[in-house]
């Protein structure tokens, strides 16, 4: 049974600075630069821009009508749409668990390296410190023998900021957080990128990030890995956006909203890739090696390169590494805080448990399960194959089946062009039914194609092959085992329709119980 009524965004500008919170991450940051760097430079603007408008922009339209004309997170909304869709909600909600536990381990690292940077703590061999000293990394996959206090502490402390934030509600702690961390990343990450621009060999760096190797664009996995980010980036495919939009009042504007936050994430996407490239010419010619030779991709980037650039800047060091490192944390907890509160709302609708108690099990639990796993010897290995396989047969593999499910099998396109035309202020025309109903399916089928084959034909980064077995194909398997069983086992558990939702909230606010309902509509901005 649900709660008496639905949490709400104070105001369209709390909802906005969420969103675009939860689409700023990791992504941004690290990924972005090398991705783009690897695939053609500059010429991978342009694959990445129509990625956008061809697929990023029209998905993400169909997952805020989702989660705002259901007014529910994944699960319910699915099942409203059609009961055994209510499995892809769970999918969804299993494959940001998967996400939240590594994720979070990333940012614990972040936090531990904006302290290190102070001191340079990593001396003269960043590499070596990095899985060596700090994250005592095995020399391979195995059994976990070591467990690490210099991540667990800091993974801790992550774990219960996010976990406090959500408890707090959606108004109180999310958005609160939003509203103060956004701003923040924006001087922070401002002010990096402004220094960076200014050192020696900046210009290097911005040109080997924008000089565009034309002939990339025949290769089709350049087009695939633009594809990738932009799911990766906008937070498509992981239930976030059905969640975060299922607390929006009832009047508004869905497709102007998704056009702010997508162009906001890419503008602050462009502005990462050119602080990193910067910073990355400067390190090229100091160390005399071409930019190729240092550009590092994933954890190597922020956490080897980087502290490397630190320790040679004439001056400043300390204050850039802390300026980076906490741009990471902060871009990156306001991106846990939205995947973790797919699962606690999940619990929330289904369960009808209150907020609290759903944050403190499902959250703790979640927990827990980050802390077990990532502070030993193995969990850089475990995190770098979780996240590959989660990214490609989690993620994007989730979207395909609920883009092929609502538009091709349900047919439900029209639907919901209708719900967002009802509200919002750009209306969806046919391109919108296009994009989704061909294109798209089309591209993410080849990209899906694309990855299994390489899967198939090469182990991934040459590990062993029973470990990807149980940390890549288990992990991404047992993902949509898990959203296909609670779908069976609640298969006869009803969740109501969106109007008996809204005759209770009127009712209880009529007796005077809750003030949420009658607040509808009175949002300021
Ligand atoms: N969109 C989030 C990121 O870029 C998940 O990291």
């Amino acid at each position: 049974m649900p709660k008496a009524h639905r949490e709400q965004w104070s105001s369209r500008t709390g909802f906005l600075l969420a969103a675009i919170g939860s689409a700023v991450g990791l992504g941004n940051i690290w990924r972005f630069p090398y991705v783009t760097y690897e695939n053609g430079g500059g010429a991978f603007i342009l694959p990445y821009l129509i990625a956008l408008l061809t697929a990023g922009i029209p998905l993400l339209i169909l997952e805020y009508t989702i989660g705002h004309r259901f007014r529910a997170s994944p699960p319910v909304a699915l099942r409203r749409l059609s009961k055994p869709a209510e499995a892809i909600g769970w999918w969804q909600v299993a494959i940001c668990f998967v996400v939240a536990i590594y994720y979070a381990v990333i940012l614990a690292w972040a936090l531990r390296y904006a302290v290190f940077s102070v001191t340079e703590e990593w001396g003269d061999d960043p590499d070596g410190f990095f899985s060596g000293a700090f994250l005592q990394s095995a020399d391979g996959p195995g059994a976990i023998t070591s467990y690490n206090a210099g991540v667990l502490i800091p993974l801790v402390l992550v774990w219960v900021a996010v976990l406090v934030m959500i408890a707090l509600g959606v108004k109180r702690g999310i958005e609160l957080a939003n509203r103060i961390f956004m701003p923040m990343l924006l001087l922070l990450f401002g002010a990096l990128v402004i220094r960076a621009l200014f050192l020696d060999g900046a210009t290097d760096g911005l040109d080997a990030l924008f000089t565009p190797d034309w002939e990339a664009l025949t290769d089709g996995s350049v087009w695939v890995a633009a594809y990738g980010q932009i799911f990766f980036s906008l937070s498509i495919g992981f239930g976030i956006m059905i969640t975060y939009a299922s607390y929006l009042r009832r009047k508004f504007d869905l497709t102007g909203s998704v056009m702010v936050v997508a162009f906001s994430n890419c503008s602050f996407e462009l502005l990462a890739g050119m602080g990193v490239f910067a910073a990355l010419g400067f390190m090229a010619v100091q160390s005399g090696l071409p930019i190729d030779e240092v550009v590092a991709s994933g954890p190597g980037l922020a956490f080897v390169a980087f502290p490397q650039i630190i320790s040679t800047l004439p001056f400043g060091g300390g204050l850039f590494g802390v300026l980076f490192f906490t741009s990471l944390l902060i871009a990156g907890i306001t991106s846990l805080i939205s995947i973790v509160q797919v699962l606690v709302s999940a619990v929330q609708d289904r369960a009808g448990m209150g907020r609290v108690p759903a944050t403190l099990t499902v959250g703790g639990a979640t927990a827990l399960v980050s802390i077990a796993l990532f502070p030993t010897d193995q969990g850089l290995f475990i995190l770098d194959v979780v996240d590959r396989f989660i990214n490609n047969y989690g993620i994007a593999l989730a979207a395909l089946v609920m883009l092929v499910v609502v538009a091709w099998v349900l047919r439900k396109l029209p639907e919901q062009r209708r719900h967002s035309d009802r509200i919002s202020s750009i209306p969806l025309r046919g391109w919108w039914s296009v994009f989704l109903g061909f294109i798209t399916p089309v591209i993410l089928g080849w990209m899906m194609f694309d990855s299994l084959y390489s899967e198939l034909t090469e182990r991934y980064a040459g590990y062993p092959q029973w470990f990807l077995n149980a940390a890549g194909w288990g992990v991404a398997g047992g993902a949509l085992a898990v959203g296909v069983v609670i779908a069976l086992v609640l298969r006869n558990k009803d969740v109501g329709t969106v109007e008996d939702d809204l005759a209770r909230e009127g009712a209880a606010a009529a007796t005077g119980t809750t003030g949420a309902a009658a607040a509808e509509g009175k949002e300021e901005n």
